[in-house]
């Protein structure tokens, strides 16, 4: 029964391998397709330049100290009389020339090939990388919502670079089996027989190799990506929590969890690079021994080895080749096992539905109305259903109700953040579509109350991306209240430290009205972002969000009545509010 486990199991290795293999394929473009076939023959030729170099050594050593033979061995005869030499040394002197020029000749075609490989395999880092990044930002809000940041980030530092290593063990493979076959057909046509003997024995070495090794490979790098997992959360769940571990004191503990998963991560390492030599230790030793078995019986058997000493030492050349391939070829399958998980995390990750929205441009100029709208997350239950609302242009609406009853969803389907199940908006009776609602969602300024701000200037933080414009800081500052304290610290080039550590929570937040103003939005979206702040400053906040409001439409929401008593209607959000 344990067999049959065992099968399965490898079954399952082996199917996840050629898939990851078609998952790679699938994720280049035709273009990359080409360029691997090209690549693939660049290597190719740089492995037949390696042997002719490390080879042509002996016979020139040969030559040189014993130049007679040019003229006795039959083969370089021929070349001698072909090009017409007078002199033995006019012969070696050319011989010279031509080896120094074939060796330049190696070494830039050597840093040529590198630097094609790298740039392939780079690019692909690069490509991966973009593409997922991209994906994630276009993806659908509940979709980003319902992720884990920090497989996210994983995905776009680290299993990139190892889809694309994938990708590079991918292309040695196939370069080192194509040196091996052309060895190998020499051999065939040497000694057919020694050579089926030898491919036997080594072959049941080598798959007994592929098969545990690999086994232990995939768990390993299943192990690797587990242990990972856990290594990123603890660093950033205690980064982003720094005043609750403190206060927990209970560091000790952290460090012990840190300890675990980052021990686990470099004993994933360690054993990948162990399984990594062992197989070529392993194929080495069985081929030299059978070469040096096959000569002693020949010794003893027959008392004399002389008559087969010119086959054995070809074969010990070959072997001298062929191993060092077979053992590559071994490590690279090894390689691509360990990151077969990467690369379908990255496939996954790329086949995940993107939206495509368009450019077209949306008026504003009278209403915003939900007709009909039901929305509920995934397959939970609805949070509204048929619902109707209308805002009209320039009103300040605010919006009411209990912790979890659906105000910053109303507001996010409003926004264009989320996108409603059944039923439509219409801005200006034109319903709300993947084709405007960038345009739609570019109207709006929106604070929310965890403003995150970056590490950087307050400049940086308020244009968030968009072009540094002096004049236009200015007048967001003031209009937010924030000019003077930064006239007074360093102006717009005043750093806010990582989270906006160096501001208090008022100026934190003022910053992210600044932020909000920045591009000039017709609507500005307020998501409890006061709530922390106390009653005072909210007050203060408040009455300037007012007055910059006072042309734009204002959607708040809040729990204190006096920081909507000025909007000029409330909307009371229940779950599964219906309006008609
Ligand atoms: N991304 C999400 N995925 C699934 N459920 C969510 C998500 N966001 C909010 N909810 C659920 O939807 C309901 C309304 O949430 P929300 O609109 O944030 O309430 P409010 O802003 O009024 O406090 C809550 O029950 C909440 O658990
Ligand atoms: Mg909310």
């Amino acid at each position: 029964m344990s067999l049959n486990k065992k099968k399965k199991q490898n079954k399952k290795i082996n199917i996840s391998f050629l898939d990851s293999i078609r998952m790679i394929l699938s994720l280049i473009t035709r273009r990359d397709r080409i360029i691997l076939v090209l690549l693939l023959g660049a290597t190719f030729f740089l492995t037949f330049i390696e042997t002719f170099g490390v080879s042509v050594i002996m016979p020139f050593v040969t030559l040189a100290t014993n130049p007679d033979l040019i003229l006795e061995n039959r083969f370089v005869n021929v070349v001698y009389s072909f090009f017409g030499f007078n002199s033995p040394i006019n012969f070696m002197l050319v011989f010279c020339i031509a080896l120094i020029c074939f060796y330049i000749f190696r070494a830039a075609y050597n840093i040529l090939y590198n630097y094609a490989l790298n740039r392939f395999v780079y690019r692909k880092y690069h490509y991966f990388s973009y593409h997922i990044f991209c994906n994630t930002i276009k993806s659908d809000y509940e979709v980003f919502a319902r992720k884990n940041l920090d497989d996210i980030r994983k995905g776009i530092i680290q299993e990139s670079l190892q889809a694309s290593q994938f990708l590079s063990s991918f292309l040695n493979i196939f370069a080192e089996i194509s040196v091996m076959l052309i060895l190998y057909l020499i051999l065939l046509f040497i000694s057919w027989k020694m050579t089926l003997v030898l491919t036997f024995l080594l072959s049941i070495n080598v798959l007994l190799i592929a098969k545990g090794v690999g086994k232990v490979m995939g768990k390993q790098g299943q192990a690797r990506q587990e242990s990972e997992q856990k290594f990123f959360k603890i660093i950033s769940q205690s980064l982003s929590n720094f005043k609750i571990l403190k206060l927990r004191a209970k560091e000790e503990e952290n460090f012990k969890r840190f300890e675990k998963a980052s021990l686990g991560r470099s004993r994933a390492q360690t054993i990948f690079h162990i399984f990594l030599i062992l197989p070529r230790n392993i194929l080495e030793t069985v081929g030299f021994c059978l070469l040096v078995a096959c000569v002693g019986y020949i010794l003893y058997a027959y008392g004399d080895a002389k008559a087969v000493l010119p086959i054995v030492s070809m074969y010990a050349l070959a072997l001298y080749r062929v191993l060092p391939s077979v053992s590559k070829i071994l490590d690279n399958y090894n390689t691509m096992l360990f990151n077969a998980k990467a690369v379908q995390s990255i496939y996954n990750n790329l086949q995940e539905s993107i939206i495509i929205e368009g450019n077209k441009k949306i008026e504003f100029k009278r209403s915003i109305k939900l007709i009909k709208l039901t929305f509920g997350y995934q397959d939970k239950k609805e949070i509204f259903k048929d619902y109707n609302l209308e805002i009209k242009k320039g009103e300040k609406v605010a919006f009411i109700g209990k912790s979890g009853a659906g105000k910053s969803t109303l507001v996010d389907l409003i926004i264009g953040i989320l996108r409603p199940k059944k039923g439509k908006i219409l801005i200006d009776d034109v319903e709300l579509d993947s084709e405007n609602i960038r345009s739609w969602r570019s109207k709006i300024g929106y604070i929310p109350q965890d403003i995150y701000l970056f590490d950087g200037s307050v400049a940086e933080n308020i244009a968030f991306g968009e072009k540094i414009n002096k004049k236009r800081l200015t007048e967001v500052t003031k209009m937010a209240n924030l000019y003077e304290f930064l006239q007074e610290n360093g102006g717009f080039d005043m750093q806010v430290g990582d989270g906006g550590g160096n501001l208090s929570g008022g100026q934190k937040q003022r910053v992210g009205i600044a932020r909000a103003l920045y591009h000039d939005p017709d609507i500005l979206v307020l998501d409890e972002a006061t709530s922390a702040l106390d009653v005072e400053t909210e007050s203060k906040i408040m009455d300037e969000i007012y007055q910059i409001a006072k042309d734009k439409t204002l959607l708040v929401i809040a729990h204190r009545l006096s920081t909507i008593e000025r909007c000029n209607k409330k909307i009371v959000v229940n779950m599964r509010s219906q309006k008609n």
